[in-house]
């Protein structure tokens, strides 16, 4: 494969970190999460910032995540749910190497979501009821960006080692 990142997108708990940091081993490639690597460079968790400095100011630091990748070396890449959303974002990840969509449905997403609910400052505060309804139409505002993805590899029955192992067949389709 050309000397590029590989950038997994999707929505909050589709898996990206988990596969991501197995599918980089496979290719003995860096993993780097980018809300690790924000929380990292900032001294603070994903929270603090949502709460201290509001959204707005967490998807501009997404970018300039995004911006410093022009000069990292190939990795595969886990991008947080709402970064494919930002403006010039999805060109600027097709410009640095090939971006795969995790689709896993509304469902088991609320399901798994349900779960880490706390850890998520766009959720934590939700009642049970207004859950559902916050988590539909957020994934159908963002479905159509995550859509325009390279590679979409659904993701709702397969182990993580599966999925890696049915991802590495399509990316070496693509090298042939
Ligand atoms: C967000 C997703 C989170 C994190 C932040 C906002 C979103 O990342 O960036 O809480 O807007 O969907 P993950 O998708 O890795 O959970």
């Amino acid at each position: 494969m050309k000397e590029q990142h590989i950038f997994l997108i999707g929505f909050m708990g589709s898996g990206k970190s988990t596969v991501g940091k197995l599918l980089a081993e496979r290719l003995n490639l860096p993993f780097i999460d980018s809300d690790k690597e924000i929380e990292h460079i900032e001294g603070r968790s994903i929270t603090e910032i949502f709460s201290t400095d509001g959204e707005a100011a967490f998807r501009e630091m997404e970018l300039h995540f995004l911006d410093r990748l022009k000069k990292a070396k190939p990795a595969v890449i886990a991008v947080g749910g709402g970064l494919p959303i930002l403006e010039g974002a999805l060109e600027s990840m097709h410009q640095l190497g090939l971006v795969i969509y995790l689709n896993t449905s509304l469902l088991t997403l609320i399901k798994r979501l349900k779960e880490e609910k706390q850890f998520r400052p766009l959720l934590k505060e939700l009642t049970d009821s207004e859950f559902h309804p916050f988590v539909e139409d957020l994934l159908s505002q963002r479905v159509h960006f995550y859509k325009q993805a390279k590679l979409i590899m659904p993701n709702e029955r397969n182990s993580p080692v599966e999925l890696v192992e049915k991802l590495m067949k399509e990316l070496n389709k693509l090298i042939c």
